[in-house]
């Protein structure tokens, strides 16, 4: 007998089964476990038989003590298999399962959208080139917008076909050459300023337009500045988010605010103007427009021509940010797939 007076055989039986149900780590070792010690031909069963050699007297009291391990060993199977379940290693059981052994999850993080990359890019560019970066209005007047950039009443860009109207002085502005105007009507002389955001143009939408897209606008006004100022900052500009040196190539073109205006190229940054798939073997690609500010434009806010001129470059933010990240699809910047925005 022990010291809580239980028979040595019945604690001796207790002290395996907790060695035992200590290495189960399956529900077989558990199951196993429960064949040897409370199968038919089990454990528990043989204790039973040896209750002959014992005195009769105490045969009651061996019996119970029996019982009470039975119970014991069914409730700890019992917890010891519970567990196993819900910790269970294999995944593949629908039931819950944590194994603590296992590397964490690591945490989704997210980032900026591919435009907003492209836009602070630019800023990083234009706060080192002491440029400063202002804001405009998305609902803008047609003053801002049109008129005062020279653009004629006649213009097609005016029609309602082109251009959203909010009512018939205002309009979603079409382009962001608009701050221009609200700089130079604000800003002390001389100017150096970007601002980004978005426009709007009643296009169907395409693989290479979307009815809202993003712009640069650049603007300096001083007493000599001239085309190969702009060429420079245009050249700074495209160098700075490529990564590798490009060359600016102007060709002429209209705007109605800027004298003598040119169409825009670089040279491509992929195969540094050979011919590539990314330039369609043109070696070069058109990133918008660029020119002198007309004096027009001066005197529309009341800056004078004879003694200030300027310089004013427009381009398209997803132009760039197409050619950069090799999209060949405008719309996937504003389709939100996520599979999509995780590349960037
Ligand atoms: N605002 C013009 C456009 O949207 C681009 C531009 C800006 C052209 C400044 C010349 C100077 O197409």
């Amino acid at each position: 007998m022990s010291e809580e007076g239980k028979p040595k055989i019945i604690e001796e039986c207790k002290a395996k089964f907790e060695k035992r149900i200590q290495k189960a780590t399956t529900a077989e070792d558990i199951e196993k476990l429960r064949i040897k010690y409370l199968g038919r031909k089990g454990e528990i069963r043989s204790l039973f038989g040896h209750i002959q050699e014992i005195p009769p007297e105490k045969r009651g009291e061996f019996g119970s003590h029996i019982n009470e391990l039975k119970t014991y060993m069914e409730q700890k199977i019992q917890s010891v298999s519970d567990q196993l379940e819900n910790f269970s290693l294999d995944a593949t059981t629908e039931k819950p399962y944590c194994d603590l052994t296992l590397p964490g999850v690591p945490f989704v993080m997210g980032h900026q959208h591919p435009i907003s990359q492209i836009i602070d890019d630019l800023l990083d560019i234009f706060r080192s080139m002491n440029f400063d970066v202002v804001s405009g209005y998305e609902i803008e007047d047609t003053f801002h917008n049109f008129d005062a950039l020279n653009i004629h009443q006649w213009h097609p860009s005016r029609n309602p076909q082109d251009t959203f109207y909010v009512d018939p002085e205002h309009i979603l502005r079409t382009q962001t050459s608009a701050v221009q105007i609200r700089a130079m009507e604000n800003g002390t002389l001389p100017l150096r300023i970007v601002s980004m955001g978005r426009c709007y143009r009643r296009d169907a939408s395409d693989a290479t337009h979307y009815p809202v897209f993003h712009q640069i606008e650049g603007l300096v006004i001083d007493k000599n500045v001239n085309f190969c100022d702009l060429s420079g900052i245009l050249t700074e500009m495209m160098t700075g988010v490529f990564g590798t040196r490009v060359e600016v190539r102007f060709l002429p073109s209209y705007f109605p605010f800027v004298e003598p205006g040119a169409e825009t190229f670089i040279s491509c940054p992929f195969c540094g103007g050979k011919g590539c798939n990314v330039c369609g073997k043109a070696g070069e690609i058109e990133l918008g427009g660029s020119g002198m500010v007309h004096p027009q434009v001066l005197r529309n806010v009341n800056i004078d021509p004879s003694i200030y001129r300027g310089f004013a470059f427009g381009w398209g933010i997803e132009r760039i940010a197409m050619m950069k990240y090799q999209i060949d699809d405008i719309r996937l910047f504003y389709d939100n797939n996520i599979d999509f925005l995780e590349q960037f």
